[in-house]
């Protein structure tokens, strides 16, 4: 009976302070979480792993054992370690006092619990500088989320010179593999496994933006684990600017992932009274593999963080000129595109780069957000009537940020690009970056990006953003504030305008993260838009964010790489995100319009479980040449199978796809777009699609399937 009570008492709530052991739990529904204050009245990690169900197994924790060159401090699972005393690991704080002093030891002062938030405030050992470490949790959501807020009580400026989000401490053991996202333009996402050895490993951004060379998720393994099975400790950074993870595997077999915004180049001056709030850093654990890693981070992003996530909208298919047309636009050829677009089934029709300022190439206009008089003589009225009138929504490229210095704002303002005085201005496709972080040209962009959508019925924009960051500017607080007031912009015009729905593109992927997720609809997943490379960009951005916001667009052939491939087979590797068509429609011939208006008008009736369903990874294009991806709706009624067979070889046949996630006992209905499935039988059970799987017919090259299933 006292057990039960107990297990209760400690599931009721998700943040329980469990006084005889000092200790913070924080229970998640199959997980558990918690940190305590130790003999030395330090903040102490005390678990992450499987839920744990009974208060009284915890004790109170103790600082570990020193010797002569590991001092107790430093061989600690501290939950956020600032440098000072004598540690010498990664550490969560840094930063120096006026006096030079740069010493920080900080302990625990008090702690408040309300709701599903913990905050257990600490303070250094003389100064007054306090540090509140902030814990909330989604039980059911799975996911905890952390970050620090580091507060100046002192009467002079302290300058920080290191403030991450949070340090997770994973069971002390060795051989764990780190799973991550790397890339590069036109090849983002990409997916990176490696066993892990003493040292550190970094994943960061210096770039002011989150980047394509990295994005701020990982997930940590015991080098066992698969899509179903396995112990997985996973979590992405919310944070648009320069970030930075690091894992560490220390000689003592601790392991220690620190995360949150890049220490490089990084002074944030704190004045006296002033308090720096550090993004959030949130995470998960699960022992299902990395497949419910991703599904609890989907769910995450669909459920707590989307701007739609009370109402959940899904996205239209999208029509978007860039590729048809690059700057070349103007009023008939976009009415001409628009129209052709909704025969196709399009829903939101989106005019790319070139409509404003002198925007004939990428070498002027940007900065200059007013409608090209030679391209839209009567502004842009007309195509958006055209547009609207096809009952179609309208939507509208920008790139806010940025300038070119043939602009009349540059001409205006040449002390709002980010530059060092005196050093060369570095443009990178012919174009600066502005100082979103001065109140001033945060002020400008707002109003002109209020006044476009005020005077126009735009639906929808498309921001960009198409450079990195170079000779930073003097005010080091810029990487914090530039980024911070892209935020308040973007959250103002939501604000003002709230049916706006937002795409965030930085040349691709460059600007993909949980904090973006909050305020835009949609990511453009990449420049590269080639169906087979697609497949490998689209895998690893799965890990982290959910299909409903990876926007893919069907592209002309050849494609980048130089390759062709079927235009099913481009249609069927973009269903697999929220759809969008990028190609020239002025060169579809009669047999691809059909192709497309049926694949457009199939992909409506699959679209709410591919964007709001639970995703399983089958088969991956990096382990093989088949790829195969399935989605069930979250009410388990409909699921849908995505298969592509890049090439054939040695005339292999391809073994059964084994299908998962479905109820065993009931019996599924088949509906086949193709010929390709090959038992003619068209209702299986789910233990027979589980267990037995499919046999399909994919062969030669680019092959593809796709097969839905409605549960009886
Ligand atoms: C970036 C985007 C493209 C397109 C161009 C326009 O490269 O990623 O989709 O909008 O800019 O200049």
């Amino acid at each position: 009976m006292f057990l039960l009570a107990a297990v209760l008492a400690l599931s009721a709530q998700s943040v329980q302070y469990v006084a005889p052991a000092k200790t913070f739990v924080l229970q998640l529904e199959e997980s558990t979480y918690a940190l305590g204050v130790n003999d030395l009245n330090r903040v102490q990690h005390v678990y992450w792993g499987p839920r744990l169900q009974r208060p009284a197994d915890f004790t109170p924790p103790r600082a570990a054992a020193a010797y002569a060159f590991e001092s107790r401090e430093g061989m600690t699972q501290e939950e956020y370690p600032a440098f000072g005393g004598m540690r010498y690991g990664e550490p969560a704080l840094k930063a120096s006092h006026s006096n030079g002093i740069r010493d920080i030891v900080l302990g625990y002062v008090s702690h408040e619990i309300s709701g599903d938030t913990l905050k257990v405030r600490t303070k250094d050992i003389t100064a007054d500088l306090f540090v509140t470490l902030c814990y909330r949790v989604w039980p059911r959501r799975g996911i905890l989320a952390r970050w620090a807020e580091i507060e100046n009580r002192t009467s002079q400026p302290v300058t920080v010179e290191n403030a991450q989000s949070a340090l997770w401490h994973l069971p002390d053991n060795t051989g764990y593999r780190l799973t991550y996202l790397a890339g590069r333009w036109a090849g983002e996402t990409q997916l990176e496994r490696e066993l892990l050895g003493p040292g550190r490993k970094v994943m960061e951004s210096r770039r002011g933006n989150t980047s394509h060379q990295a994005n701020p998720w990982f997930a940590l393994d015991e080098g066992d684990a698969n899509e179903d099975r396995g112990r997985v400790w996973f979590g992405a950074l919310a944070w648009s600017g320069n970030w930075k993870i690091t894992v560490e595997q220390t000689t003592s077999r601790q392991l220690r992932v620190a995360g949150g915004m890049n220490d490089f180049d990084f002074a944030y001056p704190l004045a006296p009274g002033a308090t720096l709030v550090t993004p959030e850093f949130h995470a998960g654990f699960t022992q299902r593999g990395f497949g419910d890693a991703s599904r609890l981070l989907h769910r995450f992003v669909l459920t707590e963080l989307a701007p739609d996530r009370r109402a959940p909208k899904p996205r239209p298919v999208l029509y978007n000129s860039w590729e048809a047309t690059t700057f070349s636009v103007d009023e008939p050829g976009q009415k001409d595109l628009a129209t052709k677009a909704r025969a196709l089934g399009v829903e939101l029709f989106v005019m790319d780069d070139g409509w404003f300022g002198a925007r004939d190439h990428d070498k002027a206009g940007l900065g200059d957000w007013f409608v090209n008089k030679k391209k839209f003589p009567n502004g842009l009225g007309g195509l958006i009537d055209h547009v609207h009138g096809l009952g179609m929504q309208f939507g509208l490229w920008v790139e806010p940020e940025m300038v070119n210095p043939d602009s009349d704002l540059y001409r205006a303002h040449p002390d709002w690009a980010i530059h060092l005085p005196g050093r060369p201005r570095t443009e990178q496709r012919n174009q600066l970056m502005l100082n979103m972080a001065l109140p001033a040209v945060r002020d400008h962009i707002f109003k002109v990006l209020d006044d476009l959508l005020t005077q126009n019925k735009i639906d929808f924009i498309k921001w960009d953003m198409n450079r990195h960051i170079s000779e930073p500017g003097l005010d080091r607080a810029l990487y914090v504030n530039y980024v911070r007031n892209v935020y308040a912009i973007i959250d103002q015009l939501r604000a003002k305008h709230p049916k706006l729905e937002i795409e965030s593109c930085s040349g691709g992927g460059g600007r993909a993260d949980l904090e973006t997720l909050k305020r835009v609809d949609q990511v453009w997943t990449s420049d590269n838009t080639e169906a087979f490379d697609r497949l490998r960009i689209q895998e690893g951005f799965s890990f982290a964010y959910p299909a409903k916001v990876m926007m893919d667009w069907v592209t002309d052939v050849p494609n980048m790489n130089g390759r062709s491939t079927p235009l099913k087979y481009r249609f069927l590797v973009a269903m697999q995100g929220s759809l969008g068509i990028g190609a020239n429609l002025h060169h579809w011939k009669d047999a691809d319009n059909k192709l497309a208006a049926e694949m457009i008008a199939r992909y409506k009736t699959i679209r709410s479980t591919v964007q709001e369903g639970n995703l399983f990874r089958l088969a991956s294009p990096s382990a093989g040449a088949l790829t195969a991806n399935q989605y069930v709706s979250a009410d388990g009624r409909q699921s849908v199978l995505f298969a592509f067979l890049d090439h054939q070889q040695f005339r292999q046949n391809l073994s059964a796809i084994r299908l998962k996630g479905l109820d065993p006992l009931a019996v599924y209905k088949l509906t086949t777009i193709d010929d390709k499935l090959i038992p003619r039988q068209r209702e299986f059970s789910g233990s027979w699609l589980m267990g037995r799987g499919l046999d399909f017919r994919l062969t030669g090259d680019y092959d593809s399937t796709m097969v839905i299933l409605e549960k009886q």
